[in-house]
């Protein structure tokens, strides 16, 4: 379908909806509608599989589904039945349930470079945990984040060093200082200069970029030298990278990482794993000061914990991780083929680990550009494609996939006479999309 033929009416009356009832429209900045092509953010009626359908009718395949927490894609049925079946026998107790030891032992053994975990529902439930708990354990304030990656958690420690920090007090977001991934002079040169004040160091063990050699156990010789905790966030890179994690399939172990997105496909679970005299902190078996360490009502809720074990099951008896990555693979070697077909190799840039995959829209000087990566944006949807990202889950098949190259060839023709033109404007079809963190509408 021709972009100028295709508009979502009804997705946009529902947006207008739920900017007057929810602030910003949705209950993730991530899903804004700011994000996408003017007109064209549609409202979703409901999800199957790799694909999911608009309140317009429209059918989509999807990419980075659920933030990236669907990665066996919607209604999994070995996911679904397991959690039907907690549905039927009760959710949540006044006393521990026999489904948190399950769960835990499952974990457990999933990740078996942890030795203690404790279950909540948000990732940021769990980087905080973590924080607290270095904190705790060092008797130090600081807070040392991974400046290069986007996001730990929704929490003042982290949200007061973005564009966002209304409402967050300087004496908060001072104690938080931040060091460039991938470089451990730098590193060391920033642990030395706030010697014995830092008590933790978080990163994600990878982003869109491999740790260079040696980088991840430099961190962890440095933390140790420093006498401070390294916390792995592997919210993303957890499962994805292997069942085990990235700490798994790098052979690093930190003193504590925090999983949560695609441990639930959806539903929501998040953990706190690491060194059990680390986590006993959080308990009872210790003579130091007790940490409050995540004791939430919902935290153990049976079916997401049974949620989080169907996954893990499905991910370590079906291969999942290797499926993720041979599907990420044909599609970035698709696109890639497509792009540079049309002459826009330069322009549209896939890059990640083949099961995280994003990419880039570059304007004719190499910058990224928001105008035209709506312009891409614009006619990935109409060739109903519904990809903020390319991150694949593991119900897309081959066919999904030769489908997103075939549209993406489409729109990468029309960004090439763009490109020619000098200016995407008279493809835009409104504002251009922005991206989530800014501090002004
Ligand atoms: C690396 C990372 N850490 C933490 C979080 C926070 O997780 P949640 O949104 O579940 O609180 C996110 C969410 O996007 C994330 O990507």
């Amino acid at each position: 379908m021709d972009t100028e033929e295709f508009s979502l009416p009804r997705s946009r009356t529902a947006n207008e909806r739920l900017h007057a009832l929810i602030p910003g429209g949705a209950h993730t900045y991530a899903k804004g509608d700011d994000q996408y092509p003017e007109g064209l953010a549609p409202v979703i009626s409901h999800g199957h599989g790799a694909h999911v359908w608009d309140i317009d009718g429209n059918r989509y395949i999807e990419y980075g589904s659920g933030l990236r927490s669907v990665s066996l894609g919607h209604a999994h049925p070995r996911v679904n039945e397991a959690v039907r079946r907690e549905i039927d026998r009760g959710g949540n107790f006044v006393r521990p349930s026999v489904l948190e030891v399950e769960a835990a032992e499952r974990f457990l053994a999933t990740v078996p470079t942890a030795e203690m975990v404790k279950f909540a529902k948000n990732g940021s439930d769990v980087t905080t945990a973590a924080v607290r708990l270095a904190r705790a354990v060092t008797g130090r304030p600081r807070v040392a984040i991974c400046g290069d990656h986007p996001f730990f958690s929704t929490d003042d420690w982290f949200i007061g060093t973005t564009p966002m920090s209304a409402g967050i007090p300087a004496a908060t977001t001072e104690l938080t200082v931040s060091f460039p991934y991938g470089d451990l002079a730098a590193t060391e040169e920033l642990l030395t200069r706030y010697e014995g004040e830092v008590a933790c160091l978080i990163l994600e063990p990878a982003g869109h970029t491999e740790p260079p050699p040696g980088y991840l156990a430099g961190l962890r010789a440095l933390s140790d030298r420093h006498g401070c905790v390294l916390v792995f966030d592997e919210m993303i890179t957890g499962l994805r990278w292997s069942e085990a994690g990235a700490q798994g399939l790098y052979g690093v172990v930190p003193d504590l990482s925090t999983f949560g997105k695609a441990l639930g496909n959806g539903f929501a679970v998040s953990a706190l794993a690491g060194r059990r005299d680390l986590m006993e902190r959080g308990g009872l078996r210790h003579p130091d000061d007790r940490v409050f360490l995540l004791s939430t009502t919902h935290g153990a809720e049976t079916h997401s914990l049974a949620a989080a074990m169907a996954v893990q099951s499905t991910y370590v008896e079906e291969g999942i991780t290797a499926r993720l990555h041979a599907l990420g693979e044909r599609l970035a070697a698709g696109v890639r083929e497509a792009a540079a077909g049309m002459g826009v190799g330069d322009h549209v840039v896939v890059r990640g680990r083949a099961s995280n995959l994003v990419f880039a829209t570059l304007d004719g000087t190499g910058r990224p550009s928001q105008e035209y990566r709506t312009l891409f944006l614009r006619r990935l949807l109409a060739g109903g494609v519904l990809a903020p990202s390319f991150v694949v889950s593991s119900a897309l098949d081959d066919a999904d996939i030769d489908r997103t190259v075939d549209v993406v060839a489409q729109a990468c023709a029309v960004y090439r006479k763009a490109l020619d033109a000098g200016d995407p404007t008279p493809w835009l079809g409104g504002r251009p999309v922005k991206p989530v963190f800014r501090r002004l509408a």
